[in-house]
């Protein structure tokens, strides 16, 4: 597996402070803008640099994934996600992500066995689902059971060996369907279903989810090629949130299962991942389009604390361009669906239409984001609001596993550890408790 190529010095920055001046080497990749690395500024300078939040700051290199916020471009390994959407499908994206390169048929062929071959779960792991509350949120489930899995599979947690590293990545990339799917199952008080090798990776997510002893499942290849899209949309995202806790987490030398497992705790917040989730519940609480007005209002009165879920991005300043092939997925499985009428989309695409037109949204470049038309669809499929930030884990368990790979493979790579800016008290001298006041 390839890991990151090395970006070039394009100048340098100089940088004055108390009598003192800092030559800064200024740094480009393939594509972006350039950045000052700062790397030697507190030993010429004696300072460091200040960003909570990491807005202004790359932390890696990464030749996996590039996002132009301001154009609404996401390449993965330089491919459009238009172009992907349309024509690959997960696996072989999951593929890309993780080798650098389209595989060829022989390739995907051993890629596509592997990753077949490993969607069974240790048969202990099964026990676990008894320990959990019948109405346990799934992505609790998915954090324990995912991190679990470092007992159930020690033979694959030793991050030196680039061997292991490949298993626990076939493991993880088979395993996180069945997952998900059992994590519905016993939120639903259903049989848990097993993977089915003879299926292909969307549709064995589909069976274990939907199938029942009772019936046969009955596949629907249009809900099938939706289901790979959404997958496909969410495969990675650079360094969000999520991905830079599972680097973090991963900088340590903490096992890959851990690792994934705080990316699903770190995507869980509606900020993030528990958007989709967090849009449906929105749009049920609006209820009706005459009441979008007054919703709109609240949005805008800083006091609320009520955001427009689903739209905004720390990135993208423009477009998100996953929205619009989502928009578009949306039509394709209602239509598949035979749902003439969806009140909640309706709702949507007003509450969309009206956003765009304010001077609020437009001035702070507030746009759709992935996740404002993702759980409408996902609903239409038939999967409870619940389990909507489940899948986006399954999608993005690929992205993070990529990401976490190359930051091994990275020459650079040492102990993540942020610095920070004390303001507490200055150092004092404790005082025996019968003498404070
Ligand atoms: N609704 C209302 N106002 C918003 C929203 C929103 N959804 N998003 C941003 N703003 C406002 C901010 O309050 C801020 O206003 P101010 O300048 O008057 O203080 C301004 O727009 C600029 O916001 P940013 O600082 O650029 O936003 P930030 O990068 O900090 O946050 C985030 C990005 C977290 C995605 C935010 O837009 C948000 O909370 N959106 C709703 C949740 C959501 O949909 N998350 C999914 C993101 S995509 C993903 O993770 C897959």
């Amino acid at each position: 597996m390839p890991h990151s190529a090395t970006s070039k010095q394009a100048g340098t920055a100089t940088l004055s402070y108390d009598g003192k001046s800092a030559s800064l080497p200024v740094l480009t990749g393939s594509l972006g803008p350039a950045c000052v690395d700062v790397r030697k500024l507190q030993g010429e300078l004696g300072v460091f640099t200040f960003d909570p939040s990491y807005g202004a700051t790359a932390s890696c290199e990464s030749a996996i994934t590039y996002i132009d916020g301001d154009a609404g471009i996401l390449l993965y390994r330089g491919y459009p996600i238009e172009q992907l959407a349309e024509k690959s499908t997960f696996l072989e994206v999951a593929y890309l992500l993780l080798f650098g390169n389209l595989p060829n048929k022989a390739e995907l062929g051993v890629f596509t066995n592997g990753v077949t071959r490993h969607t069974m779960l240790h048969e202990q792991i099964r026990r676990f689902w008894d320990g959990f509350r019948r109405d346990a949120h799934p992505m609790a489930m998915l954090c324990s059971v995912v991190g679990a899995m470092s007992a159930f599979y020690p033979d694959s947690i030793d991050t030196q060996d680039p061997r292991q590293r490949e298993i626990s990545a076939y493991r993880m990339i088979a395993k996180i369907p069945t997952i998900t799917a059992w994590a519905h199952k016993y939120n639903a008080g259903q049989p848990f279903v097993y993977p089915r090798n003879d299926l292909n990776y969307s549709e064995n997510f589909l069976h274990m989810f939907h199938a029942v002893p009772a019936e046969p499942y009955e596949q629907n290849p249009i809900l099938t090629r939706a289901m790979d899209r959404i997958l496909i949309l969410h495969a990675d995202h650079e360094q969000n949130a999520s991905t830079s806790t599972v680097r973090l987490a991963g900088s340590t030398g903490a096992n890959p299962f851990a690792c994934i497992a705080a990316g699903i705790a770190s995507l869980w917040g509606p900020a993030h991942g528990g958007a989709n989730e967090a849009v449906l519940k929105m749009l049920a609480e609006i209820g009706h389009k005459d009441n979008i007005p007054a919703f709109i209002e609240q949005v805008k009165d800083k006091n609320s604390h009520v955001k427009l879920m689903g739209f905004g991005h720390r990135v993208y300043k423009n477009f998100d361009p996953r929205a619009k092939i989502m928009q578009q997925t949306c039509y394709e499985v209602l239509g598949a669906l035979g749902i003439k009428d969806e009140p909640m989309l309706d709702l949507a695409m007003e509450l969309e239409r009206i956003a765009l037109e304010d001077e609020y949204f437009v001035s702070r470049k507030l746009y759709p984001n992935v996740d404002f038309y993702s759980g409408i669809i996902l609903k239409a499929m038939g999967f409870p609001t619940t389990m909507f930030t489940p899948i986006f884990a399954l999608a993005r368990t690929v992205g993070w596993i990529s990401q976490w790979m190359e930051m091994i493979e990275d020459p650079q790579q040492r102990i993540g550890r942020p610095r920070q800016i004390y303001t507490g008290a200055a150092a004092r001298d404790y005082t025996p408790i019968d003498q404070r006041g």
